[in-house]
């Protein structure tokens, strides 16, 4: 057995080699974090003094480094890690895009098809998916989980798991790492690497289930994380990795720390000096050392001093080894870096196929009416339009879409692997309309020089498209920001182009949710596009022009302003709730800011209507050992097929602590023809009805709940009661 293995392994191994295994160093490529040289990388290897590596990217490099690992005494094959978060040479949306799309299948697909490429290219190992629940979105991360929702976020952790994973050990499967463990979505202020404040309650509701749910997805390993947890560091947490994780949860795989982030300890005032943080990183449950040299240089010591027992040290490396036996890499260390492989796996086809496809589905029509001196919505636009002004600094960018954390291949070039905007509404023309083009502005600055060429463009069209937002290292990692306004002077131009009178359509390109009132109130039709990936300008015009009817709904509430952050929808009710927009007099408001935000969670429209009926609950009264079956219509009212979110909420009215004024439970996407109607059943039973008491136990009470069933958390469609009896 695999465990028989180890053991026999591990008794042939020195302490040094021991402790190489629990070492991480990064490769050459795109660094992830603060570099620290290490000239003796090479010879380390040799000796068998480095386990794994990340940032070694293609079947060249990942071949070169595993032979001077073949050089080593014990010859252990290294691991190699990245960060594949929405693709490998195919981009996918980022992650909060993808999210959008509510479509899991879509979803597994895309992880699928990155650890397709990905394993073809030397990569065992995808640090990614980011499960981190987030609220806030002036933190620069929340392009790269599920957004806000606990249900939503972790199903979404599931799939992206069983993608990455399908089964470990397969040639074109990698592993998974789930982080960043835990909380660091709740970082105070939104502020990058910032402390973590919260409830236990908190915690377990609403943070740690999709880590729960991609460890039951079969989630090899977990990544600590940089922020403190109510004082503790997480990389130095024994409570979160070790009590919850490794004992409750019964996790066999590993923990990787984050970039230094066991070094980090001594400047978050946790640990006198690196050794100090060594052992407590290592006692707390964190197997390996990513960059911080801590375990590298100290651990050997601390083991002398019987500081750490070798049974700790043992523990770690046997997880670690256990997962390079079950990868097949000590039959062979180079299975995974083919090259045959790896250029049939990059130049799929039908990978570019699944990314406009889901490119298309991450896409949310925010707003489409029917602007003044027109008979119809914009949108979908006709292919026949006469003339469209393209506008705007993102209409002729390539690489821009693919959005952070999107991997860099040395010697791609990105301007012919990404298709542009503009590219994406030329195709889709092709000669039968005439596309002008002005780039208005810079995405920040506040430079207008370009201003008068984009309306005197805009003048001579029959519809304008603008196409505005951040840039896309404006969101990601170490990318928060206190003003998520539009950046620059880019409103300022659709306020111009707006007062041309023509018909505008904005595209909001952006990686997390920003705000944009002006825009919002006054143009006629929106698409928040988010960072769509290397099919991005294809699935835009697929949107465009109705080739594909949108479907995507907010996985994040959108604020009016700052002031509201955090804003989410399943907030309690509070002692005085505010009984509308305008009412502040004593009532939990704000004098000068309006309680709602811009647009709610779930919300997103589509060129056809649905229409909701007939709502039927095969119980009223239920024991917490039955369930309810839940039956409605949905009917596409429309003229055209579309996709729906329906989506199912339920309120606990009274509990012995306070729930949630509304919580998403389930939902279903289903496909209708105009016309259709279908009928969707949904299971109520005990787990759906749970939460934590005050003792944190996930029980049932007694009492009323409200069913709620809409197209958003705020568009409810049908209603009902149930009872919930002892
Ligand atoms: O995986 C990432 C992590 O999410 C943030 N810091 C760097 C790591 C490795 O690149």
């Amino acid at each position: 057995t695999i465990d028989e293995k180890v053991n026999a392994l591990l008794k042939q191994m020195t302490l040094e080699e021991k402790i190489g295994q629990l070492n991480q160093y990064t490769g050459n490529n795109q660094a992830t974090g603060p570099i620290t040289i290490n000239p003796n990388k090479e010879t380390e290897i040799k000796k068998g003094l480095i386990g794994s590596m990340l940032n070694v990217i293609g079947t060249k490099y990942t071949r070169q480094y595993q032979e001077l690992a073949m050089q080593s005494r014990l010859k252990i094959p290294l691991l190699f890690g990245q960060d594949v978060v929405h693709g490998y040479k195919t981009t996918f949306p980022i992650p909060l895009a993808e999210a959008a799309s509510w479509d899991l299948a879509a979803m597994e697909l895309s992880a699928r098809i990155a650890a397709v490429e990905a394993s073809a290219s030397g990569i065992h190992w995808t640090f990614a998916p980011m499960v981190d629940i987030a609220r806030d979105p002036r933190w620069g991360r929340v392009m790269e989980g599920a957004g806000e929702d606990t249900y939503l976020g972790s199903k979404i952790a599931y799939a992206r798991v069983k993608g990455f994973q399908e089964k470990l050990g397969n040639v074109n499967s990698v592993m998974a790492c789930v982080k960043h463990f835990a909380a660091y979505g709740a970082a105070i202020g939104g502020r990058d690497y910032n402390s973590v404040d919260m409830s236990e309650r908190m915690l377990w509701e609403t943070y740690l289930p999709p880590f729960k749910s991609a460890l039951d997805a079969g989630a090899a390993t977990f990544m600590n994380s940089f922020n403190d947890l109510n004082g503790i560091p997480a990389t130095g947490n024994k409570y979160l990795q070790r009590d919850i994780l490794k004992e409750k949860w019964n996790f066999q795989g590993f923990v990787v720390s984050d970039w230094g982030s066991i070094g980090e300890m001594v400047n978050h005032g946790y640990s006198k000096d690196t050794k100090e943080a060594a052992l407590q990183a290592i006692t707390a449950g964190s197997d390996m050392d990513m960059e911080s040299n801590a375990y590298r240089y100290h651990l050997a010591e601390l083991v002398q001093e019987n500081k750490v027992p070798i049974t700790l040290i043992d523990d770690a490396v046997k997880r670690i080894l256990r997962k390079k036996f079950e990868l097949g890499l000590f039959d062979n260390p180079y299975k995974y870096s083919n090259l045959e492989r790896e250029q049939a796996a990059m130049n799929n086809p039908e990978h570019r196929k699944a990314a406009r496809i889901i490119a298309a589905k991450s896409i949310v029509l925010l707003k489409n009416v029917i602007p003044s001196a027109r008979e119809k919505n914009i949108l979908p636009l006709s292919k026949d339009t006469k003339t469209i002004a393209f506008i705007g600094p993102l209409v002729k960018e390539h690489k821009q879409n693919m959005g952070f954390w999107a991997v860099e291949l040395p010697e791609l070039d990105y301007n012919t692997q990404v298709v542009s905007q503009w590219e994406g509404v030329k195709n889709k023309v092709g000669s039968s309309s005439k596309l002008l083009y002005a780039k208005g502005c810079e995405i920040d600055g506040d430079n207008k020089d370009g201003f008068a060429e984009a309306v005197a463009i805009a003048n001579q069209a029959d519809i304008v498209i603008l196409s505005i937002g951040e840039r896309a290292d404006m969101s990601g990692e170490a990318k928060s920001r206190s003003n998520i306004h539009l950046p620059g002077v880019q409103e300022e131009l659709v306020k111009a182009i707006q007062a041309t009178g023509k018909p505008v359509v904005v595209l909001i390109n952006a990686g997390r949710p920003l705000v944009f009132n002006w825009t919002a109130d006054n143009v006629p039709a929106i698409l928040y596009t988010w960072w769509l990936g290397s099919e991005a300008g294809n699935a835009i015009a697929d949107v465009l022009f109705g080739d594909y009817n949108p479907s995507g709904k907010l996985p994040m509430t959108f604020p009016r302003a700052e002031g509201q952050i955090p804003i989410y929808y399943n907030h309690f009710n509070t002692g005085r709730p505010a009984p509308n927009d305008t009412a502040f007099n004593y009532v939990s408001a704000y004098t000068d800011l309006n309680n709602s935000p811009k647009f709610p969670f779930g919300y997103g429209l589509s060129y056809t209507t649905f229409e909701y009926s007939d709502l039927k609950l095969s119980k009223n009264k239920i024991k917490s050992t039955e369930k309810i079956t839940v039956s409605l219509h949905v009917k596409n009212s429309g003229n055209v097929a579309g996709e729906e979110v329906v989506q199912l909420y339920l309120r606990d009215k009274v509990g012995s602590v306070v729930r949630p004024i509304i919580e998403l439970k389930d939902f279903q996407k289903i496909q209708l023809n105009a016309g259709e109607t279908k009928v969707l059943e949904f299971i109520i039973d005990k787990e759906k009805l749970s939460f934590y008491n005050a003792a944190l136990q996930w029980i049932t009470e007694p009492g009323d709940f409200d069913l709620m069933i809409g197209s958003s958390s705020t568009d409810i469609r049908l209603k009902n009661t149930f009872e919930l009896v002892k």
